[in-house]
C-alpha cells in the first residue's frame, strides 16, 4: 500500500473518469497514459464501471486503476476482482474503512470535517481524500487541518481545475490532487482524445513546477 501511495505522490494527479460507454475506456486510458498520468479513478457513477475497469486491467495495464465513488463493501469487492489496486470513497463509511483494513485493500476515505478526518486518524490512517474541496473551502480548510493533523495528507477533490491546482499542489500537507479537470465532458463525448493528453501533459508540468 505504501508503494501504491507513492506511486500516487509521484503522479501528483489522479484523473477521475465516469465511463459514458465501455467503448471508450480503452482510448482514454491510452490517452491518460500518454499525457504522463498512467493512473486513473474509475467511478461507480456509471453502469460501465466495472467493464470498463476490466477492459483497462486486460489492455492498458499501464495504468493503474483506483475504484471511485465506492460506497459499499460489495462494490469494493468488485472493483478489487476487476483488476483496482485500490479504493476511494466520497465520504467516510467506517464498515468499508475497517473492511479494507482488515483485508489489507488500499483505501483513501472521503473526508470533509475534522471529526472525519479524525476517524481516519485513529484507524492509522495517513492518507485521505478532502471532497468537496472547493465546497469545504479549499487551500484554508486544508492549511487549518495542518493544525491538529500535522502527519495526515490530503487528496483533495471537487472543484480543482488546471488554474486552481497549483495552489493545492503547493501545500505541503497534499500528497496529490484528484478530479474529472483533464478529461473534460465535451472532449470525452466527441472522443477528442488529443484534448485529454494535452490536459493530463498541462497538470503533469504543474506538478513538476
Ligand atoms: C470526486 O468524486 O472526486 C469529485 O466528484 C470530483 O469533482 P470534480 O468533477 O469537480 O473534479
Amino acid at each position: 500500500q505504501q508503494e501504491q501511495i507513492d506511486y500516487i505522490t509521484q503522479l501528483g494527479v489522479v484523473p477521475l473518469i465516469t465511463l459514458h460507454s465501455t467503448q471508450e475506456a480503452i482510448p482514454l486510458a491510452e490517452a491518460l497514459a500518454e499525457g504522463g498520468l498512467p493512473i486513473a479513478e474509475v467511478t461507480f457513477r456509471s453502469p460501465y464501471a466495472l467493464e470498463g475497469m476490466k477492459l483497462i486491467k486486460e489492455y492498458v495495464s499501464k495504468v493503474t486503476l483506483l475504484a471511485g465513488t465506492v460506497l459499499s463493501i460489495d462494490q469494493a469487492k468488485a472493483a478489487l476482482d476487476a483488476g483496482c489496486a485500490g479504493l476511494v470513497t466520497p465520504s467516510f463509511n467506517p464498515e468499508l474503512v475497517d473492511w479494507a483494513i482488515d483485508n489489507d485493500v488500499l483505501i483513501v476515505p472521503g473526508t470533509a470535517t475534522p471529526s472525519d478526518v479524525e476517524q481516519a486518524y485513529d484507524r492509522g490512517l495517513r492518507h485521505v481524500k478532502f471532497f468537496p474541496a472547493e465546497a469545504y473551502g479549499g487551500v484554508a480548510t486544508l492549511k487549518s487541518l495542518h493544525g491538529p493533523f500535522a502527519d495526515m495528507k490530503f487528496l483533495p477533490t471537487g472543484g480543482i481545475s488546471l488554474t486552481n491546482a497549483p495552489l493545492y499542489l503547493a501545500l505541503n500537507n497534499v500528497f496529490a490532487i484528484g478530479g474529472s479537470f483533464p478529461v473534460p465532458a465535451s472532449a470525452q463525448q466527441d472522443g477528442d482524445w488529443d484534448v485529454i493528453v494535452r490536459n493530463c501533459s498541462k497538470a503533469r508540468e504543474l506538478v513538476q513546477a
